[in-house]
């Protein structure tokens, strides 16, 4: 834990939208009057009609309900688009960078909205319609944005899915929400490669029998194969289709998006958010965060498949008006420095990424951010890991040349926008604390029997009291599932997941997650899910999965893999299932380290002792515990023995 603190930088402090006093003001309000403190922040959305009915939720188990501004009516793309025609029409909302140095885009906002009503409008001819859920199968490109629009336009419940993500993970989130529509590309690139997107979505229509339609975007222009009946290429159906769109009136509590994430058991969980309460609650945290003024140049690196990508590439920053820049590639193509070239290139004045990339960047030397000049830079994020003191300074010393402040924000897919972070102009930073709570949020730390640690120097599980707007509303299809997995364990209260710590300012230090969860470069990952899709080969009897810490990714995953009696370990064998898992989840789940074990450290009851697999993935063999409750301890020095370096 670092001492340093860093006091925000003058320039901000002189032009900040939020001092500190306003900060502990509003916070009060926002705590003691959530009503009439939300009441207000509506305001800053277009409503249909305006509600009257604020909030109304529970975290009671087992009756847990959310609703917010319940009776008022809007629409998504209404507050995204139409509303800045009359002042900014002409402005760009989106500038989109490619792959390749020399492609980019700029978008208007009345571009933005031609666009997005022909797309709706493409939409409503395939028959979709109000409610209906469309999955989304697409690289870093314009018409991501689009489509996402075009489905809050009329109503329609999109679900991402990360263009990174394999067929057989693909099909499993077609199935759960019942697509009956896909939209994708003919291919994707990265990085100098193409990502083979309309192929895999072929191969994951092989097990996803509903799916009537699949809308594919010309990309790449290279050969695919289209399905006669089922497959139709956008640019044909959009030819002579209407660039006025209606907008659907929609209740603050209609579903808005679905998005898959994992969790600690069984397969991802469909977090579904809605419409009113998740977009006050973007569109406010991104103001409010980033000190977000009219006509800067917003840049967030994260892929709109993830939920950084919903919240704060589109949703926040088009319902403030903003322009958002959009890119199509990864940090280290052509080389280390293209982020800072794409800085300079756009004149970024607020810069938000990952943690993982910034390491990876910093690994790679310091000539490559050297050269820059990003003296457009006012403010950097970071989101998806704790944040490593090293890579802190590092970050605000190169790339913030010290004259930046720095926002480390805190958050969940489940929460819809930052719950515990630094405001610019308001919060002293320390390196690796994400601060203090936003807004409305009531962190509490408990202790793993339940009670709630009253001191302000404490350490435990990180739970939140009440509800803000943006809160996930259910797990789609599965309400008991979403009261179980966050409302059950700690009663009364919302269970992040996550380990924390207070310091004696009252600062929250974020200390990873708690339960069987991994975070690999920041993204999410469950160990069930690796260990089912392990299982799943041929050669393997048993496996399970742990994450031990990673210079660049922050986490790898490690796998203890027993295999089926006759079967031979080899070299050979561990890249087979490195590329099974690949191909079962995607290239994000790849094992960084296999061990073949003999036998798994179980308790006689059968269960996995998980405790001993992380310790020795750890390295760390000094405090193994108590292992005399194992049906045979010797299988510990086995896997001491044999385990793997990195
Ligand atoms: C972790 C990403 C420390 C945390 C927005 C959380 C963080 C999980 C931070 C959610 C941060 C995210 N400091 N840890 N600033 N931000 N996390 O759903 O473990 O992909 O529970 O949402 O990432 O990951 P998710």
């Amino acid at each position: 834990m670092s001492s340093d603190i860093y006091q925000p930088p003058e320039d901000i402090v002189s032009r900040t939208l939020t001092t500190k006093d306003q900060y502990d003001a509003l916070y009060a309000q926002s705590v003691n009057d959530p009503e009439g403190f939300w009441k207000e922040q509506a305001k800053r959305i277009d409503w249909m009609k305006e509600p009257t009915k604020i909030k109304n939720t529970t975290f009671e188990y087992p009756d847990v309900s959310i609703k917010w501004f319940e009776d008022g009516e809007l629409n998504v793309s209404v507050n995204c688009i139409d509303r800045h025609l009359k002042d900014r029409a002409d402005e760009t909302a989106i500038i989109w960078e490619g792959d390749e140095p020399d492609t980019d885009e700029h978008i208007t906002y009345a571009q933005l909205h031609r666009r997005v009503c022909r797309f709706a409008n493409v939409l409503k001819e395939l028959g979709v319609k109000k409610g209906d859920r469309v999955t989304i199968y697409l690289p870093m490109i314009p018409e991501a944005a689009y489509a996402m629009l075009a489905c809050t336009r009329i109503g329609a419940v999109h679900s991402v899915v990360f263009g990174g993500f394999s067929p057989e993970a693909l099909a499993g989130r077609i199935n759960d929400c019942d697509s009956a529509v896909v939209i994708t590309a003919d291919e994707g690139r990265r990085g100098g490669k193409t990502v083979p997107l309309k192929a895999n979505v072929d191969e994951a229509l092989k097990h996803a029998h509903g799916v009537e339609k699949v809308l594919v975007v010309e990309n790449t222009g290279n050969d695919i194969k289209m399905k006669g009946g089922r497959d139709v290429w956008w640019h044909e159906a959009a030819n002579g289709i209407d660039e006025f769109c209606k907008p659907e009136r929609m209740n603050a509590e209609d579903p808005l998006f679905i998005l898959y994430t994992s969790g600690s058991t069984g397969t991802p969980k469909g977090v579904l958010h809605t419409t009113g309460g998740y977009l006050v609650y973007a569109s406010l945290t991104h103001e409010v965060t980033f000190d977000y003024r009219q006509g800067d140049i917003y840049w967030c690196t994260a892929d709109v498949g993830w939920v950084t990508g919903h919240s704060y590439i589109l949703y926040g920053p088009l319902a403030n008006g903003a322009t958002t820049l959009m890119f199509e590639g990864v940090p280290n193509y052509p080389d280390a420095s293209r982020f800072w070239q794409v800085c300079d290139k756009h004149k970024v004045n607020i810069f938000y990424t990952a943690p993982t990339a910034i390491r990876a960047l910093m690994g790679a030397g310091d000539k490559y951010v050297e050269g820059a000049d990003l003296s457009s830079l006012r403010i950097l994020g970071t989101v998806g890991e704790p944040i490593n003191p090293e890579a802190w300074e590092w970050y605000n010393k190169h790339v913030g040349r010290g004259k930046c402040a720095i926002v480390d924000t805190w958050w969940q897919t489940e929460t819809g926008g930052f719950m515990i972070t630094p405001l610019p102009g308001a919060t002293p930073t320390k390196p690796g604390s994400a601060t203090k709570p936003f807004y409305g949020v009531q962190p509490e730390i408990l202790d793993q029997e339940g009670k709630v640690q009253t001191e302000t120097e404490t350490e435990g599980v990180l739970c939140i009291k009440d509800s803000w707007p943006g809160q996930m509303r259910t797990v789609y299809g599965d309400h008991k599932r979403f009261v179980s997995t966050y409302f059950e364990t700690y009663k009364g209260y919302y269970f992040s997941g996550d380990g924390c710590r207070r310091d004696k300012d009252g600062y929250y230090w974020i200390t990873g997650r708690v339960d069987d969860v991994l975070n690999v470069s920041g993204h999410r990952m469950g160990t069930a899910e690796i260990e089912s899709a392990l299982v799943a080969h041929d050669k393997v009897s048993e496996a399970a999965v742990v994450g031990y810490p990673h210079d660049v990714k922050g986490q790898g995953v490690y796998c203890y893999v027993t295999l089926m009696t006759g079967e031979e370990p080899s070299d050979e064998l561990k890249k087979e299932l490195r590329n099974w898992v690949r191909k079962e989840i995607g290239p994000i789940a790849s094992p960084d380290l296999i061990q073949f074990a003999p036998g798994l450290p179980k308790t006689r009851s059968g269960k996995i002792m998980r405790r001993i697999l992380r310790k020795v993935a750890e390295n760390d063999f000094g405090s193994l515990g108590d292992t005399s409750t194992l049906a045979d301890p010797s299988v510990v020095d086995d896997l001491i023995e044999n385990r793997e370096n990195r």
